[in-house]
C-alpha cells in the first residue's frame, strides 16, 4: 500500500518535507502539496528581494522537487476554505502543516493606525506581486520615509526604496508596481534600531550591499556607532566595523540618503489624516538588558513608517495554536496523531531558506517513525471531495503556463527574464485561456 501524505504550503518548508518524504519512506510514498495560490515556493516567490537573483534561483532546487513522479502541486486550494482538517484526515494517511507566517507584528504605540503607517509585509507583497496586494496600495509620494527595525527584511526594503527603476528593470517585480517606484519622491530613508550596533539583526553580506548602493549616501552618526566591549562573534564585529566605516562619512551627494541610526525606539506617529512625523526617544539597556527610555526624545518628519519587526503565524483553523509563541506546538514535528508541523509554522519567522530543510527532514523522520507498521488507509483521495465543490486545483502544469506567460511579458517589455503577472485573474488567464 502506498503512504499517502498531504502537505500544506509550498514554501521552502512544504517542498523540503515533501523531498525528504521522498527520500527517507522505504515503501511507496504519494505526496500531494496543497497551496492556496495558484504559484509554488512561497517567500522564496513572494519575499525573497527582486533583485537577488541568486536566493531566488534556490526556485530551481524547489522545481526538481515537484517534478518527482512522487510529487503532486494543487495550487489555489486553501485549508480553512475549501479543505477542513477533517477532509485531510479523511484522504490521507498523514498531513504536515507548513503555512509560514503571513502576518506582520505591531509596534503597539498611537498613529501606528494612520494611513501611510504600514507593515513591511504589505510593502515587500506589493513588490514582490503578491496577489492579496494591489499594484495601487502604495504611491510613494513622501520625501521622507522611517523603516522600523534592522533585521534583513527591513535592509530588503530600505534597498528597494533606495534604488531607482532602472536598477530594477531587469527583475520580476511587477511593471506597474516598477513605474510606481519609478515616481518615487523619496530622498530620504531613516532605518531605526531600537538597540545598538552589535544587537542588529542583519547579516554582514545583507548591510555591506547598503554600503554599495549606486543611488543613495550611506549615513551613521559617530556617537551612535560607539560600541562598548570587544568580544563579538565573526558576524556581528563585522555589522560593527562596516558602520563604523561608515560614521562620519560625509554624503557625496548621491539623490537618496540612507541614514542607519540606533538606540531609538518609535514611541508615536503623528499627523491627523495621514503620517506626518515619527516621535522617537532614545535608549539604554537596563541592568537586565532591557531596552529602557532615557526620556529624551526626538521628532523625524516623515510620511511615511514602515514596520519591519518581524513576522507571525497565523492559527489553522482546527490546529492547534500557541497565542504566546504564535506558532503550533509540536514534539520534533508531531502535533497529534497523524497531524506534524514545519518551517515557520512550526519554529516561528527566523532563519534563512535552508535552515528549513533540516527542519522538514526531523519532522519526516518523526512522521515516518509513528507510521511504521500502521494500516494504510484506503478511503478516496482528495480530488472527489475538490471536485464536488466545485474547486478545480491549478496543477502544476498550469502553473508552468503563468511562468511562462511572465517569461512573454518580459521579453515584450524588454526587462529580464520574468515579469510576475499582477493579479489572480491575470494568473489564472495565463493558465486557463
Ligand atoms: C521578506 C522576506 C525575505 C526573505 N529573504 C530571504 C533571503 O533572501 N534568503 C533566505 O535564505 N531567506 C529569506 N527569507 C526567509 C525565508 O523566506 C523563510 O525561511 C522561508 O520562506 C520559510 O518557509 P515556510 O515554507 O515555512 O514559509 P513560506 O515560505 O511562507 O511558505 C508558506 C506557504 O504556505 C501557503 N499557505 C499559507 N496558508 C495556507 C493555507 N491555509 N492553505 C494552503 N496554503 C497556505 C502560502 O501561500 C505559502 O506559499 C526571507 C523572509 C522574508 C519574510
Ligand atoms: N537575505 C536574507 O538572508 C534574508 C532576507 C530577509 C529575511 N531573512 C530572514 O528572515 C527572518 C525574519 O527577518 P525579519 O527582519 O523580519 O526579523 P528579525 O531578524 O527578527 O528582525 C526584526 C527587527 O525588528 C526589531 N523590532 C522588533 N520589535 C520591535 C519594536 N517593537 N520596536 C522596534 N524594533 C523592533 C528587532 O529588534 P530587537 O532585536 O531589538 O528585537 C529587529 O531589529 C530572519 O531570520 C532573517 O534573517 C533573511
Amino acid at each position: 500500500m502506498t503512504l499517502r501524505v498531504a502537505v500544506i504550503g509550498s514554501g521552502p518548508a512544504g517542498i523540503y518535507t515533501a523531498e525528504a518524504l521522498v527520500k527517507q519512506a522505504q515503501e511507496d510514498v504519494q505526496v500531494d502539496v496543497i497551496e492556496r495560490l495558484p504559484t509554488p515556493y512561497g517567500l522564496v516567490r513572494y519575499g525573497v528581494a527582486p533583485d537577488h537573483t541568486s536566493i531566488k534561483s534556490i526556485a530551481n532546487y524547489l522545481r526538481r522537487v515537484l517534478e518527482l513522479p512522487e510529487v503532486r502541486f494543487l495550487g489555489g486550494v486553501t485549508l480553512g476554505e475549501h479543505l477542513s482538517v477533517e477532509d485531510l484526515l479523511g484522504s490521507y494517511d498523514a498531513v504536515v502543516y507548513a503555512t509560514g507566517a503571513m502576518v506582520d507584528r505591531k509596534l503597539g504605540i498611537p498613529g501606528e493606525d494612520l494611513p501611510g503607517s504600514v507593515a513591511a509585509t504589505d510593502f515587500v507583497n506589493w513588490y514582490c506581486g503578491h496577489p492579496d496586494v494591489s499594484a495601487s496600495m502604495f504611491t510613494l509620494d513622501s520625501p521622507e520615509v522611517a523603516v522600523i527595525g534592522v533585521g534583513n527584511v527591513a535592509v530588503d526594503v530600505v534597498r528597494v526604496l533606495a534604488k531607482t527603476a532602472e536598477e530594477l528593470s531587469s527583475t520580476d517585480v511587477p511593471h506597474d508596481v516598477l513605474e510606481r517606484l519609478g515616481e518615487s519622491q523619496v530622498k530620504a530613508i531613516h532605518m531605526i534600531g531600537r538597540r545598538g550596533p552589535e544587537h542588529a539583526k542583519f547579516t554582514l553580506k545583507e548591510l555591506r550591499e547598503l554600503g554599495e548602493l549606486a543611488n543613495a549616501d550611506v549615513c551613521v552618526r559617530e556617537d551612535e556607532a560607539v560600541v562598548l566591549g570587544g568580544d563579538f562573534p565573526r558576524q556581528i564585529r563585522g555589522n560593527i566595523d562596516v558602520l563604523q566605516s561608515w560614521a562620519g562619512r560625509n554624503p557625496v551627494g548621491r539623490p537618496r540618503r540612507l541614514d542607519v541610526r540606533f538606540w531609538l525606539r518609535p514611541v508615536e506617529i503623528l499627523g491627523t489624516d495621514r503620517v506626518e512625523g515619527l516621535r522617537l526617544e532614545r535608549t539604554r539597556l537596563s541592568e537586565e538588558g532591557r531596552v529602557v527610555g532615557t526620556g529624551e526624545f526626538e521628532t523625524i518628519p516623515v510620511g511615511m513608517v514602515l514596520r519591519s519587526v518581524g513576522y507571525q503565524s497565523v492559527p489553522l483553523p482546527g490546529v492547534p495554536f500557541d497565542e504566546r509563541s504564535m506558532t503550533v506546538p509540536n514534539e520534533a514535528g508531531r502535533i497529534r496523531e497523524r497531524e506534524y508541523v514545519a518551517g515557520w509554522l512550526k519554529r516561528g519567522p527566523t532563519g534563512v531558506i535552508g535552515t528549513n530543510k533540516s527542519d522538514a527532514a526531523e519532522t519526516v523522520r518523526t512522521l515516518l517513525s509513528d507510521l511504521a507498521g500502521h494500516d494504510r488507509l484506503r478511503s478516496a483521495p482528495i480530488d472527489a471531495v475538490l471536485r464536488e465543490r466545485g474547486v478545480r486545483p491549478v496543477t502544476y502544469d498550469e502553473w508552468l503556463a503563468i511562468e511562462a506567460a511572465e517569461g512573454a511579458l518580459a521579453k515584450s517589455l524588454g526587462r529580464g527574464e520574468r515579469v510576475k503577472l499582477a493579479g489572480l485573474e491575470a494568473m489564472l488567464r495565463a493558465c486557463r485561456p
